[in-house]
């Protein structure tokens, strides 16, 4: 706690201090630098004193950011701008330095370098704009870098959101790293959309639009300086939409300063910033792109809806769920009920009630619609069928669905009967349902007769009616693939549910578990054919299951079924049955990466292999980052790429480690027999961060680079034993193509390959960037300085 303080006393110091220094000018020469704690030199302040650039607090340590300044300078209120926000916080021993190079560069205590800004022609000064712009110059005062065409959740008077762009949420109002729930997309088709973060993006997955169509053309967003906001048809002279028309302002007023956010609410909104002499502002909102705060489609989590009380938004769950966690209501609700065994491919009803609810809809697609004349008979449909959790009733159609619902909206406009089916089983006193409260006694009169209406129905009909329903279930299944199988022919897999399969069913695809795969250390992969033998799918039966771990599984299923990427394998459906449990996963045609890499007759040619490194990355980026929550890999490794028909990589596997193994950390090494690829925190016993795959990454990454394993034993020259380390005193050496054996590559890119694979393997966790860094160093965006040695790889 002491330290801490400290370091805010000095900060409040340095606030008293900090502005003297650059109010004489706007101009900032290079070989200066700033500290975080250092009194004087901070921050950087626009000549009329509205923003700062420099170090400002944030959580335990310190971000780089630009920030409207205010009377009160020790409170960092409106953030408009953070570098690499989504690095951890900076400690209060580093230091900024505007290099005479022309570069800003960010050095922490432990010799690790971070680059704000780094303009490809040569820099001669920078400066700090009362626009809120930082710009850096080259000597003939032409703009080479700005933050500006940077933009994180915020444009400023004057700023472009240009075609193509992305603002992302940040995760609270004092947090600015992303908080991977929204992002703001000026699209290429000319929309300007808001979308929750992962998902697809698709037209579904939108909750507010400005429905701008200009294909062909650059639409972008565009606040100008006085708080009027546009979308602009390539310049600003010409004007397609107006967001906000700002009337009371029109002519340029330095005292009045406006800005668009993305806030962490999801909502985009306009602000104006208005200042008195004495430098004080007070903010005040303009515009807000919605105001029903249930608008946002993930403002709850599945199975739940949005509704209001008090003007205060708050999540309802469906009937028969439960809040997954109590303690957050918004993230979602889970079935309470324990699910009666499918039998004969029949519901046992007596187990199950309806509720109907009306004036609801939901986002995802049914996996059947059929026409049905009354809401009596598409409940009676839902409640038979096994895989149904919901039905929709609307305009003479039942749409049966399966949990869990995502995007469920009520609203009095929507002339919809929800049905959803319950159960009356609860989940947490399985054994306990006789003292359950009140309504169970009608729930089981009506069971009752509801069982004895079906005795007798099948007493009367015996055989015949045995032989129409095998026909039933069989037709209903065939119509069910079918659609399955044509919206996966469209590309619209995405809105597909999970699909849940039966052992049965699962058996028989894979003509009884015959073909064997693979072996991974969780159970045997099967390759099987289902869909009437149209699809080739890949079954992988788990076997070292802890008991514990069911309700992850279902849960985790459920999170992967919605991870859409195209580097990661797509999960098509799961079986859990009694203490069988089963994914079904896409088949991959070419093997993996392992095979292409080091069984290949073929090495894979350079420029291919440069694509399936940056196929990874985008892979575990996408797990890093983009998921809901993130998820650590824990086994990246090149058999666990693998190739499609198109030769693209995706990482499989992913996710499983989690909730396999509760106690992680420990029992994880000894299970996976892949020591090359694990990262030395495992070892030692630490806490595993989304930096031990970095870790496991680098390794793979230089294994694609050589088309070998990183430690061969059968290696006549001892040096090249261990690829890491003779890769590295091949790249001090400046002997790089030895590695590649002469083979024709692009030195420039083998270079930077190289260097990213050494960052990432650095044995400090913090050392190593981030997915997000790794990916924009791959391609060229960002520079990347010389990796420090990497420890020698244990074996
Ligand atoms: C900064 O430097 C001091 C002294 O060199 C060191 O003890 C400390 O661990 C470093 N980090 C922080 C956050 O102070
Ligand atoms: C600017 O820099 C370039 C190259 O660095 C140099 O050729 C040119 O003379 C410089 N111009 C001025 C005005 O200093
Ligand atoms: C946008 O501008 C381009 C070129 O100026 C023009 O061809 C196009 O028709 C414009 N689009 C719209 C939708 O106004
Ligand atoms: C901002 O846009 C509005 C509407 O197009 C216009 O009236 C106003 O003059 C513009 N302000 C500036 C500074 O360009
Ligand atoms: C701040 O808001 C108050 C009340 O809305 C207003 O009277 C005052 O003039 C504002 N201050 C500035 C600097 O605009
Ligand atoms: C404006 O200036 C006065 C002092 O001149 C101050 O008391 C006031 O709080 C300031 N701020 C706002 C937002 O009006
Ligand atoms: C499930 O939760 C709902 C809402 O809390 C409750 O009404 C219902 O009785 C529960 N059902 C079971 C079987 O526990
Ligand atoms: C349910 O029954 C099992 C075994 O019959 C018992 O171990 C368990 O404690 C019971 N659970 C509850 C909540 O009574």
């Amino acid at each position: 706690m002491a330290p801490r303080s400290i370091v805010f006393f000095l900060l409040l110091m340095s606030f008293a201090g900090g502005r003297a220094q650059s109010k004489q000018s706007g101009r900032i020469n290079p070989g200066t630098s700033l500290s975080p704690t250092n009194q004087r030199y901070y921050s950087w302040v626009s000549p009329a004193g509205r923003f700062a650039f420099g170090f400002y607090q944030q959580g335990s340590g310190f971000a780089v950011g630009i920030w409207f300044v205010g009377k009160d300078k020790t409170k960092v209120v409106s953030v408009v701008w953070t570098a690499n926000r989504d690095d951890p916080p900076i400690s209060s021993n580093a230091t900024l330095d505007f290099t005479t190079e022309g570069m800003l560069l960010l050095r922490s205590e432990r010799g690790q370098q971070n680059l704000i800004a780094n303009a490809i022609c040569s820099v001669s000064y920078a400066a700090m704009l009362d626009s809120g712009n930082f710009v850096l110059y080259d000597n003939g005062s032409n703009i080479v870098w700005q933050s500006f065409d940077h933009p994180t959740d915020t444009i400023l008077g004057g700023q472009t959101l240009f075609a193509g762009g992305q603002l992302f949420s940040s995760l609270t109002r004092t947090d600015h790293s992303t908080g991977s729930r929204f992002h703001l997309r000026m699209q290429d088709d000319g929309n300007l959309v808001l979308y929750p973060e992962n998902t697809g993006d698709t037209s579904g997955d939108a909750y507010w639009s400005t429905d701008t169509v200009g294909h062909g053309s650059k639409f972008h967003l565009y606040l100008n300086n006085t708080g009027t906001l546009l979308i602009i048809n390539g310049t600003i002279s010409d004007t397609v939409y107006t967001l906000y028309e700002n009337r009371a302002s029109s002519a340029p007023n330095n005292n009045i300063i406006y800005r668009s956010t993305l806030d962490s609410d999801g909502n985009l909104r306009l602000y104006s910033h208005a200042y008195n002499e004495s430098g004080d502002f007070n903010v005040s909102t303009l515009w807000q792109a919605f105001t029903d705060p249930c608008a946002v489609k993930v403002s709850c989590g599945f199975n739940s809806y949005c509704t209001f009380n008090d003007n205060q938004p708050y999540c309802v769950c469906l009937p028969g769920t439960d809040f997954v966690y109590p303690n957050d209501r918004s993230l979602g609700c889970e079935r309470n009920f324990s699910e009666a065994v499918c039998t004969g491919g029949k519901e046992n009803e007596a187990l199950y009630r309806i509720q109907t609810m009306k004036n609801m809809k939901w986002g995802d697609r049914p996996y059947v619609e059929a026409p049905m004349s009354t809401k009596e008979e598409c409940s009676r449909s839902c409640l038979e069928d096994c895989n149904c959790g919901a039905a929709l009733f609307e305009s003479k159609s039942c749409k049966k669905q399966s949990l869990p619902l995502r995007y469920v909206r009520r609203a009095t406009n929507l002339e919809t009967t929800a049905i959803f089916k319950a159960g009356i089983t609860s989940l947490k006193n399985s054994n306990e349902t006789d003292n359950q409260e009140m309504p169970l006694e009608d729930v089981r009169k009506t069971a009752i007769v509801q069982i004895l209406l079906v005795t007798l129905g099948f007493t009367a009909l015996s055989c015949v009616a045995l032989g129409i329903c095998g026909i039933y279930v069989f037709k209903s299944r065939v119509l069910r693939y079918q659609r399955l199988l044509e919206n996966g022919n469209l590309g619209l897999n995405e809105e597909v549910t999970l699909r849940l399969f039966s052992y049965n069913e699962l058996k028989r695809a894979t003509n009884g578990f015959k073909e064997e795969l693979g072996k991974g250390s969780f159970g045997a992969v099967y390759k099987g054919v289902l869909f009437k033998g149209r699809r080739l799918v890949a079954v992988k039966r788990l076997e070292k299951l802890v008991e514990e771990g069911e309700r992850e599984f279902q849960a985790e299923m459920r999170a992967i079924g919605r991870t859409h990427h195209k580097n990661l394998v797509r999960l098509l459906g799961y079986c859990t049955e009694g203490s069988k449990r089963l994914l079904v996963y896409e088949y991959m045609s070419n093997g993996s990466l392992s095979d292409l890499l080091f069984r290949a007759e073929r090495r894979p040619d350079w420029d291919e292999r440069v694509r399936i490194a940056r196929d990874v990355a985008r892979g575990i980026l996408y797990l890093h980052e983009e998921c809901e929550a993130p998820i650590i890999h824990c086994d990246i490794k090149p058999q666990n790429i693998l190739m499609d028909d198109f030769w693209t990589a995706k990482i499989s596997d992913f996710g499983l480690a989690k909730f396999l193994m509760p106690d992680q950390t420990r029992t994880f090494t000894g299970i996976r027999g892949t020591r090359g690829y694990l990262a030395p925190e495992w070892y030692k016993n630490n806490p595993i961060s989304v930096r031990a795959d970095v870790y496991s990454y680098g390794i793979v990454l230089l294994e694609i680079l050589c088309c070998r394993r990183n430690i061969e034993i059968n290696i006549s020259n001892e040096d090249e034993m261990i690829l890491s380390t003779w890769i590295y005193k091949c790249f001090i050496g400046r002997e790089l193509d030895k590695i590649v054996r002469g083979e024709e590559v692009d030195k420039a890119t083998l270079e930077n390959m190289v260097k990213v694979a050494l960052w990432c393997i650095q044995d400090e966790p913090a050392l190593r960037p981030s997915m997000k860094s790794v990916l924009l160093m791959l391609e060229g965006i960002t520079e990347i300085s010389n990796p420090p040695c990497p420890a020698p790889t244990s074996m």
